[in-house]
């Protein structure tokens, strides 16, 4: 059992300056791409499932399959809506047991995304599910019927410092999707971020910040957004290039070819490829190596994260031996107690 709550797990994070890798779903095949990569590179991961996506994946028939595949993943995984559009969605996805939901009211005005984003989080976390907002406007999603586009950001639609900090204190969401230069899908030309604009909302603001439109940025650009408060990534238009991309070479180089399973396990392999990168370049690589540490808000008590800051929301943590003694002590007063009756 593997499920931790975007707070707790992007808690864990930001103290220890690194970034979570959120993967973008499309179909099933990408669950266990995702999943064997970050147990490979012992790394805690976010599955996403984006509402622009329902088409290829429903939320209702896949969240069984993901959760269930996700709590006997043994690392921490957070399974996230992205994107949800509306508070039916947010509530089905909490419904279907999703640990965390994205509310994205970035196209309303300001009041208006924060009432409904105030409201949300009301109900979410009243269930123990954690939610991240976007304020400023990203744009650009890619939904996959065409290649992507490419996009140049707007600064008139980049995150303002004031409303953010406003914005976080009336709705108290978990995490905050920022617009800094970043764009979902491709670039035109050299992504240009914003970094003294991300420094100011990240000494603005106490709570992780997130970076959407992953794909693209330069690994320097990475690093020094993670520096700078990232504590999230979002991922999706890379993998599903590289994917293509393999399965084109493979097709051309095997003209005969006509075993399908093999055709999509050529692709996963590429997607695997890709994502193990970014969980290297993201700093999560190894942060489920310790083999002394136990976690017990997590519903995992052998995921590796030992977070002894206070960023779980109720219990603490306890090392494996504090463990041991702790039930050695207890067994040995029972045993006491018993013969002293
Ligand atoms: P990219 O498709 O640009 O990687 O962005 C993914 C994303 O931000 C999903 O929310």
């Amino acid at each position: 059992m593997s499920l931790i709550n975007l707070k707790n797990l992007l808690g864990h994070a930001k103290s220890n300056k690194y970034a979570v890798g959120a993967f973008a779903m499309t179909n099933i095949d990408f669950i266990e791409a995702l999943l064997e990569s970050a147990i490979e590179k012992k790394s805690p991961i976010i599955l996403l499932l984006a509402e622009v996506h329902f088409k290829y994946l429903d939320i209702e028939r896949v969240a069984p399959i993901i959760i269930d595949r996700a709590r006997s993943a043994n690392i921490p995984v957070c399974v996230s809506l992205d994107h949800g559009l509306n508070f039916k969605t947010i509530v089905k996805a909490i419904r279907c047991g999703f640990n965390s939901v994205m509310f994205d009211g970035s196209k309303f005005p300001l009041k208006e995304n924060i009432s409904q984003t105030k409201e949300i989080t009301r109900i979410a976390h009243a269930v123990d599910v954690s939610v991240e907002a976007e304020l400023g406007y990203v744009g650009g999603e890619s939904v996959g019927e065409k290649a992507p586009e490419s996009h140049t950001p707007d600064k008139n639609l980049f995150t303002n410092v004031k409303d953010a900090k406003r914005f976080y204190e009336e709705t108290g969401i978990d995490a905050l999707a920022v617009a800094v230069g970043n764009v979902h899908g491709i670039y035109k030309g050299e992504p240009k971020l914003d970094f003294e604009l991300l420094k100011e909302l990240s000494d603005t603001l106490p709570i992780p910040l997130v970076l959407h439109g992953g794909s693209g940025i330069s690994d320097d650009d990475y690093k020094k957004s993670i520096e700078l408060g990232i504590c999230k990534i979002n991922y999706y238009t890379g993998m599903t290039m590289a994917a293509v991309k393999r399965m084109r070479a493979y097709l051309t180089e095997n003209p005969d070819v006509n075993s399908y399973p093999d055709i999509i396990k050529t692709s996963m392999l590429a997607i695997m490829e890709d994502v193990k990168e970014r969980l290297d370049v993201f700093g999560s690589t190894g942060k489920c190596d310790s083999s002394d540490s136990l976690c017990l808000s997590c519903d995992d008590r052998s995921c590796g994260i030992n977070i002894r800051d206070n960023n779980h929301s109720s219990s603490g943590t306890i090392s494996y031996k504090d463990l041991i003694k702790t039930i050695s002590d207890k067994v040995s007063n029972n045993i006491l107690n018993l013969s002293n009756k």
